[in-house]
């Protein structure tokens, strides 16, 4: 299986080659994995900011605890979680699936009600960190996507933020930065590629029933 082979060899980059940068083609690419990550009732609760810039990196890495990833490597992915879903969020869903699956909107009522039912019981907290959890689908999904294309990543949490919030413009948007994962080509000089995985055994993780 060409995946299990994939993620062997990725692994979450330390350090990356300054000089060379992800192609449009492949950052498409990675961007339609993204997209078509599954998520709770396909309501894709979470956006993502791709920034290339080398000034915003530079702020960037100073709200990271200053880890290099951030300015060596080719583009950040910022995974922003909506902070609310309101009503009109799982009409705009509705609409687009009529529109796409070409079925009447009246026919979708009840399911959108059931959806809206659904997010009305739970707490403004619950909603954010429910949506956070979308969130890390689509980082999953980048992850695995960019190994097959043999681009690297490096998963992150390890930042602050609130800082990323106002640097990127979340907050007016009803986001908030979530995970991020700089992404481009491994450096020949990082050690953390020649170290081996570090694994609980199958037979701990999985158990049969
Ligand atoms: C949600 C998440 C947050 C992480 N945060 C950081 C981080 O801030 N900095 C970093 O260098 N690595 C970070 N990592 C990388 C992990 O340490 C790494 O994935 C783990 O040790 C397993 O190693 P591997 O990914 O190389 O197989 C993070 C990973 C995940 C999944």
């Amino acid at each position: 299986m060409q995946l299990i082979e994939s993620l062997r060899w990725r692994y979450a980059t330390k350090r990356f080659d300054e000089n060379r940068r992800v192609s449009d083609a492949d950052l498409k690419s990675l961007e339609e994995a993204v997209n078509l990550a599954a998520t709770s009732f396909g309501l894709q609760p979470f956006r993502v900011v791709v920034v290339s810039d080398p000034e915003l990196k530079e702020q960037l890495r100073t709200a990271s605890y200053n880890q290099p990833q951030l300015t060596e490597c080719s583009h950040v992915f910022v995974f922003a979680a909506m902070k609310k879903m309101p009503a009109e969020q799982i009409d705009r869903y509705m609409d687009r699936t009529a529109e796409v699956r070409g079925v009447p909107r009246d026919q979708l009522d009840d399911y959108a009600n059931y959806m809206k039912g659904s997010v009305a019981g739970k707490s403004v907290e619950s909603i954010e960190a429910w949506n956070k959890r979308q969130a890390y689908i689509g980082l999953g999904t980048l992850l695995a996507a960019a190994a097959e294309l043999r681009i690297d990543t490096c998963p992150m949490e390890g930042f602050d933020a609130g800082e990323y919030d106002r640097l990127l413009g979340l907050t007016e948007k009803g986001l908030t930065a979530t995970v991020i994962a700089p992404v481009g080509y491994r450096s020949e000089e990082d050690a953390t590629q020649h170290k081996e995985k570090v694994r609980v055994p199958l037979e701990e993780m999985f158990t049969a029933r």
